[in-house]
């Protein structure tokens, strides 16, 4: 069985400033994909097979829930997972679990249709700001189910939902996730509209209609889902869409050096924004069969940038753009509008030298030359990230600590640094501790 919810600890990552990165790195499956792929497996009974995934902390996290729940996951190579759904289920996430990953939420849709029924902790907040389920909420009642909150816990019922047309407010990424996993199985049909388009949304639906799902208007904002009936889903084999978070953070890192990254398994298609808003501050970018290749020379020009759904510039993005406009050459604002919290890597940025302003939902970035190196912080996965980026554009050693958040979403981020060159190591701290 796969390793079950790894303990933080006291691991630090150590980075000196070098010259430029170059050479390949290969990125790997999309975390926020492959965490919904496996509470899928919820929907039918039989052996699942995916591939291309991530070797992270939060697949060990979500493996330990779905045990919990009664689907068992094999990791017979690093990158590959074997999950096997006997039927034998219990409808209950608990506060040990679903505290420690968001993407617990997506249990909800899956056990409502296959137990009707379910016990879920609410879901936790992040580092960035309180993360409501009210659009889940009101979708899944929209379709039948009934609700209690109490002690903590938020229990839902429905004996089968039915079909129902639900528009969104706005495109939540796990609000559109869990309304299709209901949807597949509903009586009738769904329409979903302001779904959201993420690429991880529509590999999900992919692996849902490998399994026997009728939807259509995959990877648009209208979604049209004809419920099959329940018995009716099978197990399925599915290689899971490569992280373009990944992918941003590599290029960002490219950015801060110079050098000649390829980037092999990028999907440019799902970053396009993103990646002009990086031609437009100086980096050169060309699509290959196989992925992209990237270079980048001299300090780089400041740009405005803000957040929005797919297929605007996304959330988890921004840390690494703010990391890129310190050091680029005169002032960028960046506008966040999906969490209004999500700025507190701005204090451990401007401990290493970075001068950032920030207003409400605003950042006014000024690039300085350089960055000044220092111990600092990851608070979240993103965030520790742009910290790695940021120690590469620093002067001296900068040392980040917290990086129990970067292992839950990031395979191997300093091997894969230190293969293009990067002056980077991961020390354990209690190893590097003087003996007395
Ligand atoms: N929202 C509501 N009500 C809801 C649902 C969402 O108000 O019922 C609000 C949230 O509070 C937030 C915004 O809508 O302000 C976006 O939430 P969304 O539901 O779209 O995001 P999510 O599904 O909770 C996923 C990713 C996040 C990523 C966001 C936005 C996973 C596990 N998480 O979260 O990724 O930032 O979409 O793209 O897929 C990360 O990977 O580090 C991460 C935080």
């Amino acid at each position: 069985m796969i390793a079950h919810s790894p303990a933080p600890h006291a691991d630090e990552i150590v980075v000196r400033p070098n010259g430029p990165l170059t050479g390949r790195v290969v990125v790997p499956g999309a975390k926020n994909s492959v965490l919904k792929l496996m509470a899928a497996t919820i929907l039918a009974d039989g052996v699942y097979e995916f591939a291309n995934v991530p070797d992270i902390v939060d697949v060990s996290i979500m493996a330990g829930l779905l045990a919990e729940i009664g689907v068992g996951t094999e990791r017979p190579e690093p990158n590959r997972l074997v999950m096997e759904n006997r039927g034998l289920l219990t409808p209950v996430a608990p506060y040990e679990h679903v505290e420690r990953i968001r993407a617990s939420i997506n249990v909800l849709g899956p056990l409502l249709t296959r137990c009707g029924r379910v016990r879920l902790s609410m879901p936790g907040g992040d580092d960035f700001g309180s993360r409501p389920i009210d659009l889940h909420v009101a979708g899944l009642e929209a379709m039948g189910a009934t609700f209690k909150f109490a002690h903590g816990d938020v229990e839902a019922f429905a004996d089968r939902l039915h079909g129902a047309n639900i528009s969104f407010p706005f495109p939540s990424v796990g609000a559109t996730e869990n309304l299709v996993c209901a949807a597949v199985c509903a009586d009738g049909v769904t329409t979903i509209e302001n779904a959201a388009r993420e690429p991880e949304l529509t590999d999900l639906c992919e692996l849902l209609i490998a399994m026997g799902a009728e939807i259509e208007g995959v990877g648009s904002s209208l979604l049209r889902i004809d419920g099959v009936e329940p018995g009716s889903m099978r197990a399925a084999a599915h290689r899971t869409v490569p992280d373009r978070v990944q992918t941003a953070t590599y290029l960002a890192a490219l950015g801060v050096t110079g050098g000649r990254l390829e980037i092999i398994d990028a999907r440019p298609g799902h970053m396009v924004n993103l990646l002009d808003a990086f031609v437009e501050m100086g980096m050169r970018i060309d699509v290959t069969p196989t992925g992209l290749v990237a270079s980048s020379e001299g300090r780089l020009s400041s740009v405005d940038v803000q957040t929005l759904p797919y297929p605007g510039i996304a959330t988890d993005y921004k840390p690494l753009v703010i990391t890129l406009l310190t050091v680029a050459a005169s002032v960028g604002i960046v506008t966040e509008n999906l969490y209004p919290g999500r700025f507190r890597y701005v204090e451990e940025l401007q401990r290493l030298g970075a001068d950032i302003r920030t207003a409400g939902h605003h950042a006014v970035v000024r690039g300085v030359p350089r960055l000044s190196g220092a111990p600092v912080r990851a608070h979240d996965i993103r965030a520790g990230a742009a910290m790695v980026v940021a120690g590469l554009a620093a002067e001296g050693e900068t040392t980040i600590s917290g990086v129990h958040h970067i292992d839950r979403g990031y395979d191997d981020l300093v091997g894969r640094l230190q293969g293009v060159g990067a002056a980077i190591e991961r020390r354990n701290e209690q190893a590097a501790m003087p003996v007395e």
